[in-house]
């Protein structure tokens, strides 16, 4: 049965890890050492560059599965290409990886080279991002829970302006992609049966260049008749802040903004005012996943799916997080 995993119904890193001796939790603590045994070949198959949120979670990998921690790790960044990120995937088969992790660009076309995965006996780990496909295909997948991130910053528009008439735009990421899935979904439910109007939504490729670009076409057609910016990541809502300045209009006030990931970038724009409401979308997901990773060669059960905890932030929080802000 095809079947895409939902984050909600996952058990926190930590508690069924610590059963395996590997303690950490999805989203932080530090992976185990390498403890003198034999060199652990992973190939990690990295979405792309596209956000500070995923240079953050490439550094926490690659802390994670580090020389000191036991492991040789072979990078590849698809670019946001998924055909590159395939490509990737089969180069680690043919390389004789002894484990392979995958942040899917889109959540389709994987069945094929996770078929030929398996065959070769490489087990593989999704870590971000998941998969519509056959579940048997992988061992695990760690990441943080999108759905819920889209209903936290609906619940949000919902309380505080859903009861008059507003016109809102929405920069999606990546199309296809697991997270520009479920944040919609998620926001779109949490929306339903309020006042709030969506005007226009188009990708803006999780970039702050496409963010801006966007942003500047739902100016010049809809001009001064929008009241909400929903970004479903901080790069496209701070490339948009530039149109809007440009525009001669005030961010956070003449349009109110609502963005995901909570980086440290995302913090200080709602700690000066520009952004009304940023949701935590966790990026410290190495060490799990690399304690994940071990616990699989050594032949012990996994959890299929662990979820990171994730925080939500007003103007105000957003300034008492930002001095100890870690990405
Ligand atoms: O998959 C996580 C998303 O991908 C982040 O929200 C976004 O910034 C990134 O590029």
């Amino acid at each position: 049965m095809k079947k895409r995993i939902l984050a909600g119904f996952a058990l926190i890193g930590a508690m069924a890890l610590a059963a395996t001796g590997c303690a950490s939790g999805a989203g932080g603590g530090t992976a185990s050492g390498g403890g003198g045994g034999k060199v652990i070949t992973v190939g990690f198959a990295q979405t792309g560059s596209e956000s500070g949120w995923r240079s953050a979670n490439t550094e926490s990998m690659k802390d994670a599965f580090s020389a000191k921690n036991g492991f040789k790790l072979i990078f590849n960044a698809a670019d946001n290409k998924p055909e590159n990120q395939i490509a990737a995937v089969r180069s680690f088969i043919n390389q004789g990886v002894d484990a392979i992790v995958i942040a899917p660009v889109v959540t389709t076309g994987w069945d094929d080279v996770l078929k030929e995965a398996k065959d070769a006996g490489i087990p593989v780990v999704l870590e971000d991002r998941t998969i519509d496909g056959s579940s048997d295909l992988y061992k695990a997948w760690i990441g943080d829970d999108f759905k819920k991130e889209g209903e936290t910053a609906g619940a949000w528009a919902a309380t505080n302006l859903g009861s008059k008439a507003t016109n809102m735009v929405v920069l999606e990421g990546t199309t296809g992609s697991a997270p520009a899935i479920d944040r919609a979904t998620g926001f779109d439910d949490a929306i339903k049966g309020t006042q709030i109007k969506t005007l226009d939504s188009q990708t803006g490729n999780f970039t702050r260049a496409d963010g801006k670009t966007v942003m500047e076409g739902f100016l010049q057609k809809y001009g001064k008749t929008i009241n909400l910016l929903f970004a479903q990541n901080d790069d496209m809502g701070l490339g948009a802040l530039d149109a809007i300045k440009a525009a001669g209009l005030t961010p956070g006030k003449d349009i109110q903004i609502i963005t995901i990931d909570a980086t440290h970038d995302g913090l200080q724009a709602a700690a000066n005012g520009e952004f009304n409401y940023v949701v935590e979308c966790n990026p410290l997901l190495g060490p799990t996943v690399a304690d994940t990773v071990k616990a699989i060669l050594a032949g012990k059960d996994v959890p299929k799916a662990q979820t990171a905890t994730d925080a939500s932030f007003t103007p105000e929080q957003a300034k008492a997080a930002l001095p100890d802000r870690k990405y």
